[in-house]
């Protein structure tokens, strides 16, 4: 079809979406048209979901959810993912409303994938029907949806993989004057968008999306946020041989978090010319508590003894193979 044939069929196909607009009937044939064959039978797979939710099939692709049961520390601890009481969490099927994580029969491979979080396990839920907590806003209906849904902005959804964790953020204390955060909060940075988003390769999808209204929603790197400054707090205090660093935990979990595959997290301290590196709750049960300070003592010699120091809390960060700051201080030069 030429490009203004095609422009024109899609305008037309648009206004006879509008007009149908008031009861959101489902595009014919939807599940043939927009699915792969295997994802009406099984499980769709992520790539079917790429065509009309790219940015968030992008975003979640360099996550370490999409690499949780092919990740050499996981196939190596667990004979090639032979482990039975280990994969559930790792390959997990769509989640149930009770009960642990089970293993999917299909494309383990895929980790934590869209379908674990969103395909309904409800009794009698329509094949292919997505949970979110987006309100609507396209008058047509290509998989079913609940919508609304209130357990997608609660930390509840992720506790039942992060077991430690999210006992931790139970017990945690809340702010002064405040309510607790989410884990959706700081590991799903917000932004505003449509639910659906344009993938050039689609031909449908810029229809689709031009008749979405944006709201604001969440993205799905689940990353450990880089700018957590007052998530964890250094204050420094020069002694004539030693610094002391205290180091206070406001986050709502442990300081590292986690059971299974803890980051280790270690001082670095540096001077012009200069540094050192010390170990920070290196053993499993040495974790700094939600809400609790520690102070580390680290001996100064020679030229470190009056420079000016800058002191970096880093976790190790195993998808880019480098330190990432947790929290930063320095110290001016004693003259
Ligand atoms: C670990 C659970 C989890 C996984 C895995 C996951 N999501 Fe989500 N998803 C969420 C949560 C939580 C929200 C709610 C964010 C918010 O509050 O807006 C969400 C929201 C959404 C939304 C609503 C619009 C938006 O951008 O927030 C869409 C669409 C979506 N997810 C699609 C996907 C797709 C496609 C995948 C696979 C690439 C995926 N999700 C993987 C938990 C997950
Ligand atoms: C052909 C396009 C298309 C495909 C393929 C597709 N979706 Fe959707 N999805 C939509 C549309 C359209 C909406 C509803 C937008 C609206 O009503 O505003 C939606 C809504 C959603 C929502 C939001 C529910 C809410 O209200 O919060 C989630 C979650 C979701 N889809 C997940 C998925 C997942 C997971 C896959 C892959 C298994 C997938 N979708 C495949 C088009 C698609
Ligand atoms: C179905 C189980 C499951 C659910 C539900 C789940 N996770 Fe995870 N999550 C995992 C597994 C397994 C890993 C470890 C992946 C790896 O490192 O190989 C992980 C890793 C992570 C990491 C570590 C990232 C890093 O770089 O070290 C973060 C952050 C995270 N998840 C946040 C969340 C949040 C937020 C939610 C809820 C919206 C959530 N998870 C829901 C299983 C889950
Ligand atoms: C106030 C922001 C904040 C909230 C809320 C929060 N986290 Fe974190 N999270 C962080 C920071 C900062 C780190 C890095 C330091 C650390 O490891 O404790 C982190 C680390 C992690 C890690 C990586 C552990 C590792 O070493 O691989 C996981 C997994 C995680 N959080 C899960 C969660 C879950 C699940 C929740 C909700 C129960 C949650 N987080 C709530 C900020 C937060
Ligand atoms: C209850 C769900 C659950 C079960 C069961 C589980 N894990 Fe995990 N696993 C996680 C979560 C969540 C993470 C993310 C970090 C954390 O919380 O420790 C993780 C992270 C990991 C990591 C780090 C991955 C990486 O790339 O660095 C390894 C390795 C691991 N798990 C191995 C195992 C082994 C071995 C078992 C069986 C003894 C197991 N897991 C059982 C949920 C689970």
């Amino acid at each position: 079809m030429s490009a203004r044939r095609r422009s024109a069929a899609l305008l037309a196909l648009g206004g006879a979406l509008l007009a149908l607009a008031a009861c959101r009937p489902s595009v014919p044939f939807a599940e043939r048209l927009f699915f792969t064959r295997e994802a009406t039978s099984a499980l769709p797979a992520a790539a079917d979901c790429e065509r009309c939710h790219q940015e968030v099939v992008v975003e979640w692709r360099a996550s370490a959810h999409a690499r949780a049961w092919t990740s050499e520390a996981f196939q190596s601890a667990t004979h090639a993912g032979r482990a039975e009481p280990c994969t559930g969490c790792h390959a997990p099927a769509p989640l149930a409303a009770s009960g642990p994580p089970l293993l999917r029969t299909a494309r383990r491979d895929e980790g934590v994938t869209c379908v674990t979080c969103h395909l309904s396990t409800a009794p009698g839920a329509a094949p292919l029907t997505m949970r979110g907590p987006a309100s609507r806003s396209l008058p047509v209906e290509v998989h079913p949806v609940v919508a609304e849904d209130p357990l997608y902005r609660a930390s509840d959804l992720c506790g039942g993989c992060h077991e430690a964790t999210f006992a931790e953020w139970k017990g945690a204390p809340p702010p002064a004057g405040g309510e607790k955060e989410t884990c959706q909060g700081c590991h799903m940075p917000s932004v505003h968008r449509t639910v659906e988003s344009v993938n050039e390769e689609v031909p449908y999808s810029p229809l689709f999306v031009a008749l979405e209204r944006t709201q604001p929603l969440r993205r799905h790197r689940f990353a450990v946020p880089d700018d957590a400054d007052d998530g964890v707090v250094l204050a420094l205090e020069r002694r004539r041989d030693a610094l002391v660093v205290r180091v206070e935990n406001r986050l709502p979990h442990a300081l590292p978090t986690g059971s299974f595959g803890r980051r280790e997290v270690r001082l670095f301290v540096a001077w012009p010319g200069g540094g050192s590196e010390h170990a920070f709750a290196a053993r499993p049960g040495a974790s700094l508590a939600a809400g609790a300070t520690r102070a580390l003592e680290v001996r100064l010699r020679g030229a470190a003894l009056r420079a000016p120091l800058s002191v970096a809390l880093r976790r190790f960060d195993p998808a880019r193979r480098e330190w990432q700051d947790v929290a930063v201080a320095s110290a001016p030069a004693l003259r």
